[in-house]
């Protein structure tokens, strides 16, 4: 999720309850292959403790799919990203379902669902660049304005390892649920058109349990968790055993945030009120959990941050 999923974030969900797989937030091939790069770079850095993540791309131009998918699959990205030989994304994901007023207008995103040819263009530059030799899956959507699930026929026949349906149209943004019945049937058309290709389904899933239940529902292969993350921090444990974490634990989980932040961050390439989202995420249902969050983002340093948790958890043991 952008300005979401950022590496710190990866690392605290990986070492709190760790999901199978992790995305990237979306990185924009046009700006990743022009004199912009190094701003970009922020979007895919990792390190080796996340567990596997697939670095999801966008954009226009299917020449800079290609260089990017190259320079993924040589490990020369990773490299660049000072990561040690051997250490490698595990796959490149197309964003095929960004509904951004912004990306649209552009042509880009879920406006390729309603232009195949160059969403055809994308997708064979992309397993050009990727050569075999890393995994290539597209993350879209229902439709643009109706369902049309032509569309999800059409990416099918494009052999994707993995195909991630989440169950709206573009049109309808994130205003009505997910409808799991259409993702249901994008597991019907893989089983006739391409029975290869792992598909997740993704909308409204809450927890693990919730996840497992409309996989088993659907036929599923995986279910991809967004949003559910801001209400648990453990929502890729079988058993979340978030209501029952006291407030001295959600305040120390949210100062080893803000610690990986400030060393992650030091040269200011994500400002510290990125952190504000996080923040209700780990300083919530406990007494005086409002009062704190207001102290904590209107900070204005990771340190200012740091001594305000200091002080909130020297009153609990005092
Ligand atoms: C703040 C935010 C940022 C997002 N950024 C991305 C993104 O970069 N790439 C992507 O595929 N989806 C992105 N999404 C969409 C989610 O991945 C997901 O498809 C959507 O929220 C529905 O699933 P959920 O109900 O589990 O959140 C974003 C969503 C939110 C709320």
């Amino acid at each position: 999720m952008d300005d979401v999923t950022d590496t710190v974030f990866r690392r605290m969900v990986h070492a709190t309850a760790p999901a199978d797989l992790y995305f990237t937030e979306f990185v924009n091939v046009d700006g990743l292959q022009s004199v912009g790069r190094p701003k970009l770079l922020k979007k895919v850095r990792f390190t080796e403790t996340e567990g596997p993540l697939v670095i999801q791309l966008w954009g226009k131009n299917p020449e800079n799919f290609r260089k990017t998918a190259e320079q993924v699959a040589d490990g020369s990205l990773a490299r660049e990203l000072g990561l040690p030989e051997g250490v490698n994304f595990a796959g490149v994901d197309l964003n095929m379902g960004c509904p951004a007023k912004s990306e649209v207008k552009n042509g880009t995103c879920s406006a390729l669902i309603k232009n195949r040819p160059l969403a055809l263009e994308i997708i064979n530059a992309t397993k050009a660049g990727l050569a075999g030799q890393l995994p290539i899956s597209v993350k879209t959507r229902v439709g643009f304005n109706e369902v049309d699930m032509t569309w999800i026929e059409f990416l099918l026949e494009q052999k994707l390892n993995m195909l991630t349906i989440h169950g709206r149209t573009k049109k309808q943004m994130s205003k009505v649920p997910a409808n799991w019945e259409l993702i249901g049937e994008g597991v019907k058309l893989r089983d006739r058109i391409s029975p290869d290709t792992i598909i997740v389904g993704n909308g409204d899933v809450m927890s693990h349990e919730h996840g497992l239940e409309l996989a088993q529902k659907y036929g599923l292969d995986g279910l991809m968790i967004g949003r559910g993350i801001f209400q648990d921090p453990y929502a890729f444990a079988p058993q979340s055993p978030w209501a029952d974490i006291d407030r001295e634990t959600r305040i120390n989980l949210y100062k080893q945030h803000v610690t990986l932040f400030a060393a992650q961050w030091q040269d200011g390439e994500r400002p510290i009120h990125t952190l504000n989202k996080f923040c209700k995420v780990y300083i919530s249902d406990f007494d005086g959990a409002k009062e704190l969050r207001e102290v904590l983002m209107a900070a204005e340093s990771a340190q200012q941050l740091i001594d305000t948790l200091n002080e909130a958890l020297a009153l609990q043991s005092a």
